[in-house]
C-alpha cells in the first residue's frame, strides 16, 4: 500500500486578519480552522499529518495536540519554503504527499480523497485541484497550454492582463510524488515578492516534460480560503449551512435554518425539533422527539429524549428524559435535572441534583442541592448556600413540600414527607414528615404522609 502523509501548511501570520490570534486558531462553528483542514487530510491519508507551523507556534500546537506532528518554519517565506520544512521528517520516504492549507475549512474530505486517488493512477509528479470562478477571491490562476494541458500557476500579484481574466483558479491542495517534490522545493525560484511558491512546483514539472493533472472542481464553496474577517464569515455561514444540512438529513427538523446555529461537534437524534434562534454549542448532545427553542442557548449538555426545552439558557448541565423546562430558565454546571423534572419560568439551577419527578415551577434559586424524587419546590424558594465565604449544600428528601418563598439557609437537610410554610426560612434541619413554620422556622406539628 502507498504511504499517503498529509502535510498541512499552518505557519502563516494571516496578517490580513487583524488579530492577536493565530489565523487558524480563529474558530468556525465553534472549532479552530485548522480542525477541518486536518480532518479531510486524516480521512485521505494513512499516516499521521505533519503540521507546518510558525506564527503562533505554540498556541497551534497546544490546540492541535497528539492529532498532528510538527514542523517549525521559522521564517514565513512562503509555501514553497513551508513544505520544504517537512522534508526532515519525510524526507527519503516513498509514497505521496498531500498539502493542503490550513486556512480552508470547507475542502471536503472526500474531495481530498479524489486528489489522492487521481495522482495514484496519475504517472507524472503531481495532481492539483482548480476551480472555475467569476470571482478570483485574490487566488492563482491556472495558465493551460493552446493543448489544454496546464502550464503553470500565476499568482495575482505577478500576472499580466490576459493572465488576471483567467477563470480557472489554483484551490490549494496539491498531492507530489514524494521523491520528486523534495528535489522540486530545492529548484523553486525565488519571487518578486521574496517568497518561493509552492505553485512553482507546477512549472517545474512543465519544464521537465512530466503531466501535470488538474481535478476541476464545480463547488466554489468547498475552495473559500479564510484571509480575512470578510472570509472568516462567509466561511462560518457555509458551515453552519452544511451543519443543519446534515442534521437535516439525519431526521432533525429545524423551523428556520438561517436562525439556527449548531457547532461541530453536536449530535441530535431524529424527530426531534429546532425552533428558530437555536444555539448548540460544545459537545451538546441532544436525544430524540425533543423540541428546543425558540431562543435558546445550550452549551455543553446532555439532553435525553422527549425533552422540552423552550427559552432557556443551558451550560454543562445532563436533563434525563421527558424534562420540560421554561421559558426564562437557565442551568448552569453542573445541573442534573432526572427524569420528567418540570421546571419552569425564571429558574436557576447549579451543582443540584433533582432527581425524577421534582416540580420546580416558578421563581426558585437552587444551588449545591440534592432534591428527593417527587417532591415539589414552591415558587421563589431560595437555597442559601453561600456565606460570604463557602458555598453549603442542601438536602431535600423525596415528597418533601417547599412552600413558596422558602429560605433554605445551608448546610441543611430536610427529611422525607416534611413539608414547610409560605416564607418560613430554615435554619435547623428538619426531620422526616415535619412541618416547619415562620422566621426562623421552628417544628410545630408531626404530619402524616400520604401513600
Ligand atoms: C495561496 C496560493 C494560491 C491559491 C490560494 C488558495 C501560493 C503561493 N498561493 O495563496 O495560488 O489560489 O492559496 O487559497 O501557495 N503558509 C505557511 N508558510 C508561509 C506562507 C504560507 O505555512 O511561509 C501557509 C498559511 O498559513 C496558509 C497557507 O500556507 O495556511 C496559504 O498561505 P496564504 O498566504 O494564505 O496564501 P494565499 O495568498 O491565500
Ligand atoms: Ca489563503
Amino acid at each position: 500500500m502507498t504511504t499517503i502523509t498529509p502535510v498541512i501548511l499552518a505557519a502563516g501570520q494571516g496578517t490580513r486578519m487583524k488579530s492577536k490570534l493565530p489565523k487558524m486558531l480563529h474558530k468556525i462553528c465553534g472549532q479552530p480552522m485548522v480542525f477541518y483542514a486536518l480532518d479531510a487530510a486524516r480521512a485521505a491519508s494513512t499516516d499521521t499529518p505533519v503540521m507546518v507551523v510558525g506564527h503562533g507556534a505554540e498556541a497551534v500546537r497546544a490546540a492541535v495536540g497528539e492529532a498532528a506532528r510538527f514542523v517549525v518554519q521559522e521564517e514565513q517565506l512562503g509555501t514553497g519554503h513551508a513544505v520544504m520544512q517537512a522534508e526532515s521528517l519525510l524526507g527519503g520516504q516513498d509514497g505521496l504527499v498531500l498539502v493542503t492549507y490550513g486556512d480552508m475549512p470547507l475542502l471536503r474530505a472526500e474531495t481530498v480523497q479524489r486528489l489522492v486517488e487521481a495522482q495514484q493512477a496519475n504517472p507524472g509528479p503531481l495532481t492539483l485541484l482548480t476551480v472555475i470562478a467569476e470571482d478570483p477571491r485574490g487566488f492563482g490562476r491556472i495558465v493551460r497550454n493552446a493543448d489544454g494541458t496546464v502550464k503553470a500557476i500565476v499568482e495575482e500579484a505577478q500576472a499580466d492582463t490576459s493572465q488576471l481574466a483567467i477563470k480557472e483558479l489554483n484551490v490549494g491542495a496539491y498531492c507530489f510524488r514524494s521523491e520528486w517534490l523534495w528535489t522540486a522545493l530545492k529548484r523553486i525560484p525565488l519571487s518578486p515578492k521574496g517568497e518561493y511558491y509552492l505553485t512553482d512546483t507546477v512549472a517545474l514539472a512543465v519544464e521537465e516534460n512530466l503531466p501535470v493533472q488538474a481535478i476541476v472542481m464545480d463547488d466554489m464553496v468547498e475552495t473559500i480560503g479564510v484571509n480575512s474577517r470578510v472570509h472568516l464569515a462567509e466561511a462560518e455561514a457555509a458551515m453552519r449551512k452544511r451543519i443543519n444540512t446534515a442534521h437535516m438529513l439525519n431526521g432533525v427538523t429545524i423551523i428556520q435554518p438561517e436562525t439556527t446555529y449548531i457547532e461541530a461537534g453536536v449530535r441530535i437524534g431524529a424527530d426531534t425539533v429546532l425552533w428558530p434562534n437555536t444555539y448548540l454549542h460544545g459537545k451538546t448532545s441532544i436525544g430524540e422527539d425533543c423540541t428546543i427553542g425558540p431562543n435558546t442557548i445550550i452549551r455543553n449538555t446532555k439532553i435525553g429524549d422527549r425533552c422540552k426545552v423552550l427559552m432557556a439558557d443551558l451550560e454543562s448541565a445532563v436533563l434525563e428524559n421527558d424534562v420540560d423546562m421554561g421559558p426564562f430558565a437557565r442551568l448552569r454546571k453542573g445541573a442534573h435535572l432526572g427524569n420528567h423534572v418540570h421546571m419552569g419560568n425564571f429558574g436557576e439551577v447549579k451543582d443540584s441534583h433533582l432527581a425524577e419527578g421534582v416540580k420546580m415551577g416558578h421563581f426558585s434559586y437552587i444551588g449545591n442541592a440534592e432534591i428527593g424524587a417527587n417532591t415539589n419546590i414552591g415558587a421563589g424558594t431560595i437555597t442559601c448556600n453561600y456565606d460570604g465565604a463557602k458555598k453549603h449544600p442542601t438536602t431535600i428528601g423525596e415528597d418533601v413540600f417547599i412552600g413558596s418563598d422558602t429560605m433554605l439557609v445551608a448546610p441543611l437537610t430536610i427529611g422525607a414527607g416534611a413539608r414547610t410554610g409560605a416564607g418560613a426560612v430554615v435554619t435547623k434541619n428538619v426531620p422526616e414528615d415535619t412541618l416547619v413554620v415562620g422566621m426562623p422556622a421552628r417544628a410545630i406539628r408531626k404530619l402524616e404522609r400520604k401513600k
